[in-house]
């Protein structure tokens, strides 16, 4: 049965090869005073900060640049780029980059007019924004968080060792996203693949919780059909627009809010990642990908009937003569066949995890309510040293 629920995502999309044109048409709606925020340098080396700037320019607007937005962006940053955008008395927020770059856009935007430190308002307190937003536009260049079309921020705090997601409501989403496939490929390998993994976990949290039978699920169970499909081919050809494309358009789906529609999730391997995030600065996907199998293998027999079920209908497991336990296992076993092929991270030492940092793991795991199995703090112990 499908729950109750309210949908509503406002982020226009321009999609494909000519998207970034999308721009001259969104550009005349907001103020002059545009605060271009982009990473530590990709997108000067690929050509895209020239291309954007020159769009700004004929657009007549008066560039302010907050560029050095990091991977994993942290709260001192976030008291920058404040800074910067009231110093410039920004209009508009224009991002460009990856999910860091996005968020961080978005953080900033509630945070310039707010009167209280943003990091214990919406971040510890998770309280929603009272005060005067900024608009924000994002032109993507790394697929993977859905950022461009909801309204995630995460921020990291390094000194209290902590890397926490705030979900905005609509208001804080994207006024508008960019999203040209052509942009992705000058991604290293690691990004691309930890982004490609990022998606798969994205629908994995929503998709495994709930036993009902709703549309949701199999909405999820076509985007990671579409996802394993593409993204063994874009490995061997990162170049394939095809492929490229399909998971451009499958990664904005799968965190866009509609396949959580009226349904439970879990979103515990993402608080076990990005504890290790918080401890190590890994990269995002690949601290999902180091933890993921020992949590799935340690709930599966909560969920079994689900597990069963993800593993028939998106691996093609044959069930025929076989127990519940073997079909989900084969299903797991077909997963981890597919991370390796990818390349990943299978374990949290790769990440430089170490077994004396575990204590301080579990402090920094938030613990969900809607998994299979609420996990206790020795569950979440067991999980971390069987991930290293
Ligand atoms: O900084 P630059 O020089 O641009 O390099 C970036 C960065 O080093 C590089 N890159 C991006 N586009 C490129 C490129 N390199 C070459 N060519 C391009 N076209 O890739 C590196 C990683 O970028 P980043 O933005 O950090 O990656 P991602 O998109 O995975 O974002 C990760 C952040 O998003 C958060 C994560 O926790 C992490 O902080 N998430 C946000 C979510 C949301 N908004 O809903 C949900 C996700 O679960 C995730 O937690
Ligand atoms: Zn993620």
């Amino acid at each position: 049965m499908l729950g109750n629920f309210t949908f509503c995502n406002p982020t226009k999309l321009y999609f494909g090869k000519d998207a970034l044109s999308g721009l001259e048409e969104e550009l005349p709606k907001y103020g002059k005073r545009v605060l271009l925020v982009y990473g530590g340098g990709s997108i000067k080396r690929n050509g895209i900060y020239d291309k954007v700037t020159a769009i700004l320019k004929e657009c007549g607007k008066e560039i302010f640049e907050d560029g050095g937005v990091m991977p994993n962006p942290t709260t001192e940053k976030l008291a920058e780029g404040v800074g910067r955008a009231k110093a410039a008395k920004a209009d508009f927020i224009l991002a460009v980059g990856g999910g860091s770059v996005c968020d961080y856009a978005k953080a900033v935007s509630v945070s310039v007019y707010c009167e209280e430190d943003p990091w214990e308002k919406y971040y510890l307190r998770f309280e929603e924004p009272s005060c005067k937003i900024l608009p924000v536009g994002c032109v993507l260049t790394m697929v993977g968080t859905g950022s461009e079309m909801n309204g995630g921020s995460v921020i990291t705090n390094h000194a209290q060792k902590l890397k926490i997601g705030k979900v905005f409501g609509p208001e804080v989403f994207p006024k508008f996203s960019v999203l040209d496939p052509e942009f992705t490929f000058t991604l290293p390998h690691y990004q691309m693949v930890a982004g490609f993994f990022d998606i798969m976990s994205h629908i994995l949290e929503q998709y495994l919780s709930g036993e009902d039978d709703n549309t949701s699920d199999y909405l999820s169970e076509g985007l990671m059909r579409s996802l394993i499909h593409s993204s063994r081919i874009a490995v061997k050809d990162p170049q394939n627009y095809e492929a490229r494309s399909n998971i451009m358009w499958t990664a904005t789906w799968a965190l866009n809010t509609l396949i959580a529609c009226g349904k439970s999730t879990d979103w515990e391997v993402h608080m076990l990642g990005q504890a290790v995030g918080a401890h190590t600065d890994a990269t995002h996907g690949m601290t999902l990908s180091a933890v993921s199998l020992p949590y799935y293998k340690h709930i599966m027999p909560y969920g079994l009937a689900k597990f069963k079920r993800f593993a028939v209908n998106v691996w093609g497991v044959d069930a025929a003569g076989k127990s519940d336990e073997q079909v989900a296992n084969e299903g797991l076993s077909a997963m981890e066949s597919w991370m390796k092929e990818l390349g990943l991270a299978m374990n949290i030492s790769q990440l430089g995890a170490t077994e004396e940092m575990i204590p301080g793991l579990v402090e920094s795991t938030l613990i969900m309510q809607g998994g299979y199995k609420v996990l206790t703090k020795e569950e979440i112990a067991e999980i971390f040293r069987a991930s290293l």
